[in-house]
Parts: C-alpha cells; structure tokens; sequence
C-alpha cells in the first residue's frame, strides 16, 4: 500500500488541503479561492490573504479528510508549503500542519511550492491513469508568481534545476496587469482567455522582448508596457471587439515566446519529453500552440488538468509523500520562507541550497 498523505496549502490565495497517495491518487481535494475577497483590489492582499486562511483552514482539512473517508490517524504524514510564496500566508499554513502532526503523531514535511506544480502533472483519480513522462524530462512553470524553465532528472527537489526564468514578471502576472488595463477585473488570466478566442490576433502587433531561442531567460514585463501604451493612445475602448483583439494578440504574443522556449529547452538538454504545470498554463492558446511546435520536433508535450495547473494542495500531498518515501524529516523545525529551494544549474555544477 503506497503511503498516504494529507497535504495543506496556502502560499497565496488559495485555503487548500488534499489527501493523496504515494502513487498520485486522489482521494480528495479541496480548494477554497479567496478571488472574491482580494478582487476589489486587483490583486492579492497579504494581510487578507493571511486571516483568510486562518479562518478557512481548519474547515478545508476536515472536509478534505472526510471527503477521502479517513481520519487524521489514518494518513502516515503530513506535508504542507512552506515556501516561496508570502510569508504570513505560509505561516498560517505551516502552524496549522505543525500543530495537526504533533497531535496525531505524524511525521511533517515541508514541500516547496514550485516542486508541487511541477509534479503535478503525475496526480491522478482512480481509475483514471494517463499517460505519464518519462524522467529527465523539460518543465515550464508559469503562474502569477513565477515563470521558468527546469531540468527535472527525478521528482524531487535536489534533481530538479533552473534552465532559465523571467527577468521581470511572471506570465500570470503579466496577464493579470494587461486585464486590468483593460478592465477586465481579477484574476485576468481566465478573461484574456476567454475573450481572446473570438479575437483577431492579426489586428494589433506586439513585439515579445528576449524572444530568441539563443537564450532561455524571459521578459513579460514589456508586453505588458506595450497594453498599457495602447490603452492610452486608444483610449479605454467601449469597443467588445477591440478588447478581444489585444486580447487575442496579447495571448498569442505570450503563447509563442513561451512555446519557443520550452521546445528550445528541451531540444538543448536532448530530451524528448515536455511538461508543463502552474496556473498560466490552463491558457488553451499555450497549450495548443507548445504541442503544435513541439510535435513539429517529435516532443511529447503532458499537461495536468486545469483543475490542477492552479493551486492546490494535492500536489503538495503528493510531492511530500515522495519526500517522506526518501527520509524527509521536518516536524518543530519547519520554517516558511519566501525564496523557492530550486536552483539554477552552473557550468561549474549545482548552485548552493
Ligand atoms: O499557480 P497559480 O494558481 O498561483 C500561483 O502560484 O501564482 O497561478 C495563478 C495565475 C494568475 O496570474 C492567473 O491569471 C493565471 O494563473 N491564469 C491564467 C489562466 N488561468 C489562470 N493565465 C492565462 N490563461 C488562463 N486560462
Ligand atoms: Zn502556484
């Protein structure tokens, strides 16, 4: 029987905890968005997202355990993000596992974030066992807080290396500041998407900075310099069909240049499989656009379900039964922090953790 875990998550705006397997199977997993609440400021708030958490935490573990049909003494650890992400958001998330392990007597383990997206792509229900990727294989993570390309040689932290990031903001956070130009409200990610399928990208140019595939470092930050610049030379458009427009060649702008890289990527290291994991990546023009290049080079491209290309808390259950399975140990000692574990590869070798 492959251990089970309950994971819990609340890095950002997401109150979320899990119960999955060693083998990635599903038992329950539940996510409560705090959208609505950081919505009116078109962003998230840190010090809401926190009491936020505190509130929903304790409600999210025990649906997500009775949901699973266990109790706490039946799961063999508890695992929980302990980074990157906000601090005060972390913190809730990790007193609260702290606390639930000591009680029943499990071990703890702390799961950076960024792993958990990456491995996301292995969750599965019953029954319901995809296609999975073959080790080593190429990794794009685009979400609202980071964009980056890895070398993940196994599913876990110490084999998993930076290939190249963006230098400015990440894609999600790129296509929630254009929305909001656009007035689109929060999160934008979803609208521009929307939006954007019944939009001519042909209509409106935008240049994509470091664009090369000589280089597999990013910048977003431009395009969205270029929406702000339009919006003022146009005017804020009353005009549907305008909107849909920018939003279609915005998204496309984005699509290729993330799809260039992550093809680029893995035809540098030599390797057939690509993976692709982080709320950004539930953007139906990347998906379509990184296998149609990708199957031009004979790549495999696997793709988690949208439902966990966001955040969630089964892949942070899922990656800390595998760090449980290798002897992790944390308990009293767990600290959250900002700053991910994941490190860029050097020519000399491995960076310092
Ligand atoms: O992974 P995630 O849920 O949270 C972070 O770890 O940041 O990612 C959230 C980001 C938001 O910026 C949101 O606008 C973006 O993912 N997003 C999308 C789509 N769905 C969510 N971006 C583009 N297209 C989408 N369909
Ligand atoms: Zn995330």
């Amino acid at each position: 029987m492959p251990m089970l875990v309950l994971g819990v998550e609340s890095s950002c705006d997401e109150s979320a905890a899990a119960v999955v397997d060693g083998d990635g199977r599903v038992f329950s997993d539940v996510v409560r968005s705090q959208v609505a609440l950081h919505a009116p400021y078109g962003g998230v708030v840190p010090e809401l997202a926190s009491r936020d958490h505190l509130r929903n935490l304790g409600p999210v573990i025990r649906t997500a355990l009775e949901l699973a049909g266990v109790r706490i003494d039946d799961v063999d650890a508890v695992a929980v993000t302990n980074r990157p992400g906000l601090v005060g958001a972390l913190l809730v998330g990790v007193q609260v596992a702290k606390g639930l392990a000591w009680a029943a007597g499990k071990p703890l383990v702390g799961v950076d974030h960024l792993v958990g997206h990456i491995l996301s792509v292995f969750l599965h229900r019953d029954g319901d066992v995809a296609a999975e990727p073959v080790f080593p294989f190429v990794c794009l993570l685009a979400s609202g807080g980071h964009t980056a390309l890895y070398r993940v040689d196994a599913p876990h932290a110490d084999a998993i290396s930076e290939l190249g990031a963006t230098r400015d903001d990440a894609v999600g956070e790129a296509f929630d500041k254009a929305a909001k130009l656009l007035g689109l409200g929060y999160p934008g990610g979803p609208m521009i998407d929307r939006l954007g399928e019944s939009g001519d990208a042909s209509r409106i140019k935008f240049s994509a900075p470091m664009a090369s595939c000589r280089t597999l470092e990013m910048s977003f930050s431009g395009i969205k310099t270029q929406v702000a610049q339009l919006v003022a030379r146009e005017g804020a458009s009353r005009d549907p069909a305008w909107t849909s427009d920018v939003c279609a060649a915005f998204q496309s702008t984005v699509a290729s240049v993330l799809a260039h890289k992550v093809v680029a990527a893995a035809l540098r290291e030599g390797l057939i499989d690509i993976v692709l994991g982080g709320g950004a990546v539930a953007n139906r023009v990347l998906r379509a656009r990184t296998m149609a290049l990708a199957g031009q080079h004979g790549l495999r491209v696997f793709v988690p379900p949208v439902a966990h290309c966001g955040d969630n808390a089964a892949m942070i259950a899922y990656a800390g039964a595998l760090s449980v399975a290798r002897g992790q140990r944390d308990g009293w000692d767990l600290v959250a922090t900002g700053r991910t574990v994941l490190q860029r590869t050097t020519r000399k070798g491995r960076g310092q953790r």
